[in-house]
């Protein structure tokens, strides 16, 4: 036998996803009703499915340019120059495999082994690719009881002559907390005094479930030299599996991107392009639609949390997650695993998000009304009988 491979010692500093745990054990059982699934649970609009079926029928399955399809680019810079009133141009996009490979490339570029990267906890997986790059996460706690939100000069007063970036998450994963205009304008330009990068993952960016203004680092930032927002087509249109996302930043630094591109992926998958096309040019009621259902679900989960004993909850603003936080010292894993063996509803522990977030507890409501109904009745009475 041999000892294996001597892997890059980067890889150590991944972690085995503890979601898995989860989701495996669910695996084996009948009958569980899962509050877990990060995915929008909605069929991907017909238009966008048809777009994508006719450009493989055209023969659209070569490589296509590393920056992305030019089309693509343009539709890309002209939804969010629609969105925002700014004024993007194609070469300020870099298309990408979805959100995390933007995010990828956004952490390993722009930080420095032995320099610190600011981030806020909960936190979703994506943190760990900063160890990996050799720096160090800096969390920044936010709680429950403050809805999640952050202090931006907390954020100012993290600074320190070691920081390299900051990275930001709104809507994030696992809060569903959105940042307003001032907390995204202050850290942004603060990033842009002292010379920082500021990465923000914003593909929940549509998914805004109040009447409020989306505040993207976008449109809060003095210029786009220091900053790289990540986003995607997954959540917004429910097409996570073609796999297609982009970055977002000055024309300078996504030439720096491609060139370190070429040597990921290359180029992205050539149909999945042209349906992304469809997708942002297209009709837009699909996406109405399934926000309003988020919507729904939203206002419902919270009054369920409340008539839950034991689980402090708040108004999650965007995405579909909320994070109740269970008594003081119970232990999140425990609690799930025992919640998934006894009452058959999987949730995720907020452990996996951050040591702060251990005693609470990831819900998603991107499954139906009756599957979150159904949770509840199996939920409310398990935790009642508990004792804390
Ligand atoms: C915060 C966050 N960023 C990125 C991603 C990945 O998105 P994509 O499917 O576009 O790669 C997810 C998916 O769950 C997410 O929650």
């Amino acid at each position: 036998m041999t000892a294996g491979i001597d892997w890059n010692p980067s890889l150590a500093e991944l972690p085995f996803s503890p979601i898995r745990k989860y989701f495996n054990t669910a695996a084996a059982m009948e009958d569980v009703v899962h509050l877990s699934i990060g995915q929008p649970d909605f069929p991907t609009p017909s238009h966008i499915v048809e777009a994508h079926v006719q450009a493989l029928r055209e023969g659209k399955t070569r490589y296509e340019l590393d920056a992305g399809l030019p089309r693509l680019r343009e539709a890309v810079a002209g939804w969010y120059n629609l969105r925002y009133g700014i004024e993007l141009g194609p070469d300020n996009v870099l298309i990408t495999t979805g959100c995390c490979q933007a995010m990828f490339m956004a952490l390993t570029a722009a930080v420095k082994p032995g320099m610190e990267v600011i981030v806020v906890e909960p936190v979703f997986i994506l943190v760990h690719i900063i160890r990996m790059a050799g720096a160090i996460p800096r969390p920044l706690v936010t709680t429950a009881g403050e809805g999640y939100q952050l202090d931006p000069q907390a954020v100012i007063d993290a600074i320190n002559d070691r920081t390299c970036a900051i990275m930001l998450n709104s809507p994030g994963n696992p809060t569903g907390a959105i940042y307003p205009e001032e907390t995204v304008r202050a850290i942004s330009e603060a990033a842009a005094e002292r010379g920082l990068a500021l990465i923000s993952d914003e593909v929940y960016e549509c998914l805004i479930l109040d009447d409020v203004e989306y505040a993207s680092a976008l449109t809060c930032s003095p210029a786009l030299d220091h900053v790289i927002v990540a986003s995607s087509v997954s959540k917004t249109y429910s097409m996570a599996g073609l796999r297609l996302g982009w970055a977002i930043s000055s024309a300078g630094n996504i030439v720096d991107l491609q060139r370190y591109h070429m040597f990921i992926s290359t180029t992205e998958n050539t149909a999945s392009q042209w349906a992304v096309v469809a997708a942002l040019e297209g009709d837009q009621s699909c996406v109405d639609e399934m926000v309003r259902q988020y919507r729904r679900r939203r206002d419902r989960i919270v009054e369920l949390v409340d008539q839950a004993p034991a689980l402090t909850g708040y108004t999650p603003g965007g995405a579909f997650f909320i994070m109740p936080f269970l008594p003081e010292g119970a232990d999140g894993f425990e609690v799930a695993m025992r919640l998934l063996r006894e009452a058959r509803v999987c949730t995720i522990p907020g452990g996996a998000f951050g040591r702060s977030c251990n005693n609470a507890l990831r819900i998603s409501f991107a499954t139906s009304m009756d599957q979150i109904e159904k949770a509840f009745e199996r939920m409310i009475p398990w935790l009642e009988k508990q004792s804390f």
